[in-house]
This record gives structure tokens, C-alpha cells and sequence, in this order.
């Protein structure tokens, strides 16, 4: 799978009008909305819930919304995010006291699902569940918070996961989250990513379709 997508995280997006947010950044070209939710627990920051989602689809929102779930426990929340509208629902393994029913409940809900592995989760995580998942999204920072530096280790972890993904012979999606930029995109993209999340690099930048239009130009270089 080639084909690049790219999920603007509305975490770094002006909450005061997200709406309009989201209806700009899709203009712009974006392919899903990347909506990170934080729990103050599993990691040290609050932001939103099934209720925005939810209030994202009535004001007319149609692309994919990709779930980001950083919170403990997973399992009661899925519910509320499928009825929301959420289209794909990823949660971190450590928050999950049973991670294949918590990939079964987010499909018995008809959400696509991903595991989340942090910039320390061993790739070994993915043993067993992998060929159950629509997605792997990875972290190339620690989550919690938009705006900090992609770290280096994430490049060499995702050609691992490339390399089981592509041996499943899946459609499974591989997405990279935290410090993507349009300087580094290129090399991300080489080792294996195809789907994209970026915050502060899109929602930083007043013309948010040049800075999309400079993303995938550098992946397809
Ligand atoms: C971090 C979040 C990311 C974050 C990315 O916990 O999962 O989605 O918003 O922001 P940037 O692109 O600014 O690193
Ligand atoms: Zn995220």
C-alpha cells in the first residue's frame, strides 16, 4: 500500500472554532482527522471526548475520524466513540488489560482498529494481534502533548514494522505520530509509513494547504 494519507491533529487546531478548523484543514486536502484524546491519567493532559466527535459528524464532517485513545481504561469508552462517529478507534496496549478483546469490541462496534506503540512498546506487542488490525500507528514521541521533536529511533522501529506488516500480506495501515514536519516527512515516509499525523506542523502555519501540499510532495520524491 503506497498510497499517502495524511490526518492533521486537531490537538493543535484553535478549539474556539474547531468546526471551522476541520472544514479548513479537509479543504486543504486532508484525508482523515487525527483526534487525540487524553484522559489526565494514562498521560498528563485533558482534551476532548466522544461529545466533540459526535458535535465534528452533526456539524457535517464526513472524512475518516481516527480515534487516538491515551486513555485507562480503554474498554468503557469504545462504546461512546463508536456511537460518536469515530471510523477508526487506536489505544496503547498498556492501557488495555486484554488487547485482543479490546481490538474485538472496537470491531463489534464497526470502528477500524489500531494498537499504539509507544517510542519504548517493543514491537513484539503486535505478536499475535497483528493480522487482526487495521492500523499500527506509531509514536515517534511520547504521548500527551503536540509540538515535540521526532525522535530519531522511530525510523529503524518503523522498517521493523514494515517489514511484518508487508510478511502478513495485510492491508494494514502504518501511521506515524508526533514531530512530523515537512523536512522529515521524506525520510519517514522511506522507511515505511504511509499514513501521516501532524499538529503543530499543519495548524502552525497559516496556509495549511501549502504545508499539506509540501507533505506530499516530499513523500512522493
Ligand atoms: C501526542 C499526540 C499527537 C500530537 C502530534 O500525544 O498523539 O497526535 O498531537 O502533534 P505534533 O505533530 O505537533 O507532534
Ligand atoms: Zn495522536
Amino acid at each position: 500500500m503506497s498510497d499517502c494519507l495524511i490526518a492533521p491533529s486537531i490537538l493543535s487546531a484553535n478549539f474556539a472554532k474547531l468546526g471551522e478548523e476541520v472544514d479548513d484543514v479537509l479543504a486543504a486536502g486532508a484525508d482523515w482527522v487525527h483526534f487525540d484524546v487524553m484522559d489526565n491519567h494514562y498521560v498528563p493532559n485533558l482534551t476532548i471526548g466522544p461529545l466533540v466527535c459526535e458535535a465534528l459528524r452533526k456539524h457535517g464532517v464526513t472524512a475518516p475520524i481516527d480515534v487516538h485513545l491515551m486513555v485507562e481504561p480503554v474498554d468503557r469508552i469504545v462504546p461512546d466513540f463508536g456511537k460518536a462517529g469515530a471510523s477508526l478507534i487506536s489505544f496503547h496496549p498498556e492501557a488495555s488489560a486484554h488487547v485482543h478483546r479490546t481490538i474485538q469490541l472496537i470491531k463489534s462496534h464497526g470502528c477500524q482498529a489500531g494498537l499504539v506503540l509507544n517510542p519504548a512498546t517493543p514491537v513484539e506487542v503486535l505478536d499475535w494481534v497483528l493480522e487482526d488490525l487495521d492500523l499500527v500507528l506509531l509514536m515517534s514521541v511520547n504521548p500527551g502533548f503536540g509540538g515535540q521533536g521526532f525522535i530519531p529511533s522511530a525510523l529503524d522501529k518503523l522498517r521493523k514494522v514494515r517489514a511484518r506488516i508487508d510478511a502478513s500480506g495485510k492491508p494494514i495501515r502504518l501511521e506515524i505520530d508526533g514531530g512530523v514536519k515537512p523536512d522529515n516527512i521524506g525520510q519517514i515516509a522511506a522507511a515505511g509509513a504511509d499514513t501521516f499525523v501532524a499538529g503543530s506542523a499543519i495548524f502552525g502555519q497559516p496556509d495549511y494547504k501549502a504545508v499539506i501540499d509540501r507533505m506530499r510532495a516530499e513523500v512522493a520524491d
